[in-house]
């Protein structure tokens, strides 16, 4: 067991046990460790996902760990389809305590200047982005306001501080996302809602990507306090905190988790 493996394994927190968290995007990448994560605490993870093969086998592989999970095929871009998802949770489980809005168009996109990025480009990423954890969030609202208990997590990025160049659209969309986390976590906190963002540094993932050059992957690394390639697994341990009742009074912040490259 490695030493990311064995940290995840011992991280103690207030029982997710019986929560169903809806984990946007969890067909690959961050979401798919997250949903795994979700069914080890106990929680019902729901792998909302567009890519659908992905997302079945991403439930099969929990179900065959003897554990719960539940796909369903989800356009988060498209407010009918997750107004679908959201009845069809809300119907089999009668609650919807978490909502991790993670998917994203990120590991698809080219790297060009801004001026190089057609309009319809940038029109999507935004879509995705943040009109999508938005029309997620109005969603899944009603249950947890009747539970007056619920948590949102928005995965925003560590590369928003840095201003990386070069992918201009998702950098305004992961602002944007943290802006919305502010002003979300307001509006809900009376309802006994807490709304965070969570700032993954360069995470690599299963998928290659055309965002990170090895020449960068080893600049980013450098930058780092801890001086190894971020995975999913060092996200784990922060998006449980933040979906459990240890955030009671914590709400409307972002924790950036990028091994110390940025310090804020
Ligand atoms: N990997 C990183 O370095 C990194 C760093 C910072 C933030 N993030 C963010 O973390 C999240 C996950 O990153 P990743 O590396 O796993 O990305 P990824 O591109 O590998 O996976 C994204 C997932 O979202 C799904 N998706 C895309 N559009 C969708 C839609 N309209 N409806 C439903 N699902 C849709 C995809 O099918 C895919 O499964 C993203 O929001 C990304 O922006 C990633």
């Amino acid at each position: 067991m490695n030493a990311t493996d064995r940290n995840s394994q011992n991280l103690v927190f207030p029982s997710l046990s019986g929560r169903v968290a809806i984990v946007t995007g969890a067909g690959q990448g961050i979401g798919r460790v997250f949903a795994k994560a979700f069914a080890k605490s106990g929680a019902i993870p729901v792998i909302a996902e567009r890519n659908m093969k992905n997302a079945e086998s991403v439930a099969q592989e929990i179900v065959a760990d003897g554990r719960q999970a539940v796909a369903i095929e989800t356009d988060v871009a498209d407010p009918t389809s997750i107004q679908r998802m959201v009845a069809a949770v809300d119907a089999r489980f009668g609650r919807i305590d978490v909502l991790v809005n993670n998917a994203g168009l990120f590991s698809t996109l080219e790297m060009r200047s801004f001026d190089q990025i057609p309009l319809e480009e940038w029109e999507r990423v935004l879509r995705v982005n943040v009109t999508g954890p938005f029309l997620c969030a109005c969603a899944v609202l009603p249950a947890m306001k009747r539970a007056k208990w619920g948590r949102i997590v928005n995965i925003a990025s560590a590369a928003v501080p840095l201003g990386r160049p070069n992918y201009l659209h998702y950098i305004a969309s992961k602002s944007a996302l943290q802006g919305m986390t502010y002003s979300m976590a307001r509006e809900l906190g009376p309802d006994g809602i807490a709304v965070n963002s969570l700032l993954p540094g360069a995470t690599f993932t299963e998928i290659e990507r055309k965002t990170v050059t090895p020449q960068q992957k080893e600049r980013i690394i450098g930058m780092q306090c801890i001086p190894r390639a971020e995975t999913p697994e060092d996200l784990v341990g922060t998006v449980l905190f933040l979906s459990s009742d240890a955030t009671g009074f914590l709400t409307g912040q972002s924790i950036v988790v990028d091994g110390g490259a940025t310090h804020r």
